[in-house]
């Protein structure tokens, strides 16, 4: 393919530099030996930088997307005997729904193949915070996810290498060029390991504000009608939910604290904001996959811990087994009285990364104890020096820096605030 093309890499960036449309065989020569390593990475970063400011036409938009599918396998889930049904999340602060979400859609009667990503800049990643658990293995083979999704119910796996493997690629590549906060970009990466991880179904949580890739509700309704739009056409049943990302979800930031928020939240507890997001999304998944189970009842219940348990245990960890801790703690205290208004999610995510919660290059590892406990959140009164922040790490010299951006994440009012709705919209048909 690469030398019977008319097209080379400063081609491709040329053109798409100078705002014309990119024939379909542009785009998928383009792709297709970036995936094999013909087109080195300065030329993909270019054509991304180029692609964040002019955009993708309708037509370029659906090529790019079919090439990032065609860059590797489809699964076949057709021998999955429940209805398949999916979400994904657009990236935000201390958003750990997957993980409550997979197991209470296996409860509800569903089969979920869920395909994660790991961290993106000041967003974490669900195969990341997942890596908590000892042994854990998000590397599965397709004949693997079926045989788990006939016997747990549902998978959270990794894209890996199978589906996709353009947008592992590009998207290690957009978190260190600041080209990820594209409607174009972030719609074909998403869509094409959706449809090429087979799904029946699919609910799309677009996060807008502070915290979020979309900081305005406009962008990320274009954002949602993109993806809902590129998914039905293709034969998936898709439909999104806007939801606010300005503060984080729930009080823990940070991998192993999250997982321990999320286990809280499976056997009955969690904190109301975290549960409201994921029983929006658990429902509209009801909705799409035709079943009638009462999400809210069955996680009251805390019978969704068990299947959790019995999901990464199936992918080698030992549930039991104790979680990855940070030796160091450190409190951030209110630095005056009155009533909290803000706490920049974006502020809250870069701080955990500083700890180490995050990964600032694509080779860094992860200190998964890492991350920050929001003691109090916005909605509540705080006293004077009262703690807001619990932050946990390795080396005690990385408190100094996140307790200046924590202090300079808050917001306080003298009155008590009235809180935006966290679900702000529905996106998508009918069906
Ligand atoms: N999640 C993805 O899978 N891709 C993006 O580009 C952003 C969030």
């Amino acid at each position: 393919m690469a030398n019977q093309s008319r097209w080379d890499g400063a081609s491709v960036i040329l053109a798409k530099r100078d705002g014309l449309e990119l024939p379909a065989e542009a785009i998928q020569w383009f792709i297709h030996n970036y995936t094999i390593g013909t087109v080195p990475e300065e030329q993909a970063a270019a054509l991304c930088m180029a692609v964040y400011f002019n955009g993708l036409s309708e037509a370029e938009l659906l090529a790019w997307t079919n090439a990032m599918i065609d860059s590797g396998d489809r699964t076949d889930l057709s021998a999955v005997h429940r209805p398949t049904i999916d979400k994904h999340s657009t990236g935000g602060v201390g958003d750990k729904v997957s993980l409550i979400l997979v197991p209470l859609m296996i409860a509800c009667g569903a089969a979920v193949p869920q395909l994660a990503g790991r961290g993106l800049g000041h967003t974490g990643g669900t195969t990341d915070k997942l890596a908590a658990h000892p042994g854990f293995n998000a590397s599965l083979s397709p004949e693997a996810l079926i045989a788990q999704l006939n016997s747990v119910g549902g998978v959270i796996g990794a894209a890996g290498d199978r589906i996709a493997p353009a947008d592992a690629k590009l998207y290690q590549l957009r978190d260190i060029t600041a080209t990820v906060a594209s409607i174009p970009l972030i719609a074909s990466s998403i869509m094409s390991k959706k449809i090429a991880e087979g799904t029946q179904g699919l609910v799309l949580d677009v996060k807008v504000g502070a915290g979020a890739f979309m900081t305005d509700i406009d962008q990320a309704t274009e954002l949602a009608e993109t993806m809902v739009r590129i998914g039905n056409d293709a034969g998936v049943r898709t439909s999104a939910l806007l939801t606010a990302m300005d503060v984080p979800l729930g009080r823990m930031v940070g991998n192993t604290l999250e997982v321990d928020e999320a286990i809280d939240t499976l056997k009955g507890g969690g904190p109301a904001d975290l549960l409201e997001v994921t029983l929006a999304l658990a429902e509209e998944m009801n909705r799409l996959a035709g079943l009638t189970a009462d999400p809210a009842a069955i996680l009251a219940s805390g019978d969704v811990f068990p299947i959790y348990e019995q999901m990464i245990a199936a992918q080698g960890a030992d549930p039991r087994a104790p979680l990855p801790r940070c030796e160091h703690t450190h409190e951030v205290k209110a630095p005056t009285a009155g009533w909290l208004v803000g706490m920049n999610a974006r502020t809250v995510g870069l701080a955990s990364m500083r700890l180490g919660a995050g990964r600032a290059h694509r080779e860094d590892s992860i200190d998964l104890g890492a991350g920050i406990e929001c003691l109090r959140k916005p909605g509540e009164e705080v006293a004077l020096d009262e703690p807001v922040f619990k932050l946990h790490a390795s080396d005690p010299d990385l408190f100094s820096l996140a307790n200046e951006m924590l202090l300079e994440s808050l917001s306080f009012s003298k009155s008590q605030p009235t809180l935006p709705p966290l679900i702000i919209k529905r996106v998508g048909p009918t069906h």
